[in-house]
């Protein structure tokens, strides 16, 4: 029996997903772009997941420079989320709308936000439409402590 593509969205979509920016840099180039499928790989050292469209422009970024930060919203934070997966005039335009601090290792860290962490590449999984790379966790700044935007309470989609 072929795999039942109705259920296997249905039940993909399951998977419960919080809402991040992750910040790119290369050079002068700085990018951003919402991503969902980000989890925590370990403890020990401290160790993000995040799978990342090939086709993105971020990807080759991430890929040259074993760097991305990721910044985690505040639950109202719905809008900013939106204007990270919208078309952009010029790479980077998007960060008009977030004033953000270069981390200690030189990557975005958007101000009005919970907080953000830098994070260096160790690993990636290369296959499908999406890489996975896997980041140690470099450095962190909480700006403040306070519910996070997930995408259940967007209405929006992203998997299946
Ligand atoms: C709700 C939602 C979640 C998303 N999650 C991801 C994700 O986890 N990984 C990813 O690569 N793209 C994700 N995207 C798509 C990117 O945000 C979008 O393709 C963006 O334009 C990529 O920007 P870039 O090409 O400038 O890197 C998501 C989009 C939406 C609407």
């Amino acid at each position: 029996m072929g795999l039942d593509l109705e259920s296997k969205k249905i039940l993909l979509r399951k998977i419960p997903h919080g809402l991040f920016i992750c910040g790119v840099r290369e050079g002068d180039e700085i990018n951003g772009f919402t991503a969902s499928w980000v989890t925590q790989g370990s403890f020990e050292p401290p160790l993000i997941v995040m799978a990342v469209r090939s086709e993105g422009s971020s990807h080759g970024i991430i890929q040259r420079t074993k760097l991305f930060s990721l910044n985690f919203l505040r639950s109202d934070q719905k809008d900013l989320a939106a204007t990270f997966f919208k078309p952009q005039s010029a790479l980077g335009g998007r960060f008009e709308a977030a004033p953000f601090k270069y981390g200690e290792y030189g990557l975005p860290i958007i101000e009005d936000c919970i907080g953000g962490v830098e994070c260096s590449v160790i690993g990636k999984v290369v296959h499908g439409d999406h890489s996975v790379f896997v980041g140690e966790v470099k450095s962190s700044y909480l700006h403040q402590d306070c519910d996070a935007l997930n995408l259940a309470s967007t209405g929006w989609t992203y998997g299946g």
